[in-house]
């Protein structure tokens, strides 16, 4: 397994793994390519070889925020989250970060269970996050 960085030519690819792990709620095609020219965001592609995932940190002063984080349905139950997990925390480690926070729905079990692991906590429920009646834990490493 390898990672490298997300760039312009992989807009096509990042817009199918946001539409296939993400459906109505990915990021616009807009806001990939914004995301991918931001300096403060690291987006990553696993391969393996081929990609397998993606996924996205940006990095605000000692706040390190995943941003997103996937893997294609047909990829899933083989460690590939585990991977990028493990590459996005030494990221925002690396960069001095003291807290890392994402959001996760609540309904979100293999992703929240996943974050569990890596000794995430709840530290709030943001009601109607993802839509009405879609509420998402607020979920933070660190102090
Ligand atoms: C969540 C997701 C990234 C997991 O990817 P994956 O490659 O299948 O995960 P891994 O095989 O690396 O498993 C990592 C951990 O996730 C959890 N997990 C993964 N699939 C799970 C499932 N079906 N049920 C419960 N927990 C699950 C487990 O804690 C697992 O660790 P363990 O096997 O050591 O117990 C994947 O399901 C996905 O892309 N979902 C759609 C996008 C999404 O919801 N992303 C998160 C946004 S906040």
């Amino acid at each position: 397994m390898a990672f490298r960085p997300v760039t312009t030519d992989d807009l096509s690819l990042m817009i199918r793994i946001e539409a296939e792990c993400f459906g109505g709620e990915r990021f616009s095609d807009e806001d990939l390519m914004r995301l991918i020219d931001r300096d403060d965001v690291h987006l990553q592609l696993l391969l393996d070889p081929e990609p397998v995932g993606s996924f996205g940190v940006m990095l605000l002063d000692e706040e390190g925020w995943i941003i997103t984080l996937a893997v294609l349905p047909e990829c899933r139950g083989a460690g590939h989250a585990h991977a990028m997990m493990d590459e996005a925390l030494n990221i925002c480690r690396k960069a001095g970060c003291e807290q890392i926070i994402l959001q996760v729905e609540t309904i979100n079990v293999a992703a929240a269970n996943l974050y569990l692991r890596y000794g995430f906590r709840v530290a709030g429920l943001i009601p109607d996050y993802y839509g009405p009646g879609r509420d998402a834990f607020h979920m933070v490493l660190g102090p």
